[in-house]
């Protein structure tokens, strides 16, 4: 059912890894399927070309093969032009996939978007969202728990969000001792820190 290219790409994914002190950096969860990718960034300053780029995988063959096909795509763009990349691209550049494993290069797609935004975040140059409950909310919706593959919001783990000055305060239901904890809590602040107008993170835990 994958093509040739299919294959070959998660028998011999380019560019897998990590990049240590990366520029931008994210972790993206499918809500279709529940996996996991990792996606670092290097990025020269001046001229916001993507370097270097690397991934980890915790999803299928095809988002193991997608994921490798769009850091080909992505490495010597402009964070501008890697923002233009479509999964299309990247069916495209594999002879195609078959539908039930489209959303599989979504992910990829959704990996390398949100690096590109933890990237511009973290050097203030993010377009501005309007700061409110919503947005932090929407940014928690992408936050998983590996254990289920669900985000933490429908799971129930986000039990409120406050905004108030600038200071985001979280009430969560998760155990100190939950497997993922210090993921979980890991990921909460890369997606959420750096939003401009963010000051800091306060959590409040029940167990
Ligand atoms: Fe989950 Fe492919 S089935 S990434």
């Amino acid at each position: 059912m994958y093509s040739k290219k299919v294959i070959k790409y998660f028998t011999h994914p380019k560019n897998v890894g990590e990049i240590k002190n990366a520029d931008g950096k994210s972790t993206e969860g499918s809500l279709a399927c529940g996996d996991i990718v990792h996606i670092y960034i290097k990025v020269d300053p001046k001229t916001h070309v993507i370097r270097d780029i690397k991934f980890k995988s915790y999803g299928c063959a095809a988002n193991i093969a997608t994921t490798s096909v769009m850091t080909e795509l992505a490495k010597g763009k402009t964070i501008e032009q890697a923002k233009n990349i479509k999964f299309s691209d990247i069916t495209k550049a594999l002879g195609g996939l078959p539908p039930v494993k489209i959303h599989c290069s979504v992910l990829a797609i959704d990996g390398l978007k949100s690096a590109i935004r933890n990237y511009e975040e973290k050097h203030g140059i993010a377009k501005e969202e309007d700061l409110d409950e919503g947005l932090i909310r929407s940014r928690l919706r992408r936050v998983m728990d590996p254990s289920v593959g669900r985000d933490i919001v429908s799971l129930g783990i986000v039990q409120s969000v406050k905004l108030d000055k600038g200071m985001v305060k979280l009430l969560l239901k998760i155990p100190k001792k939950h497997r993922f904890f210090k993921h979980i809590m890991e990921d909460i602040e890369e997606k959420i820190a750096y939003i401009p107008g963010v000051k800091g993170i306060e959590r409040e835990l029940l167990d």
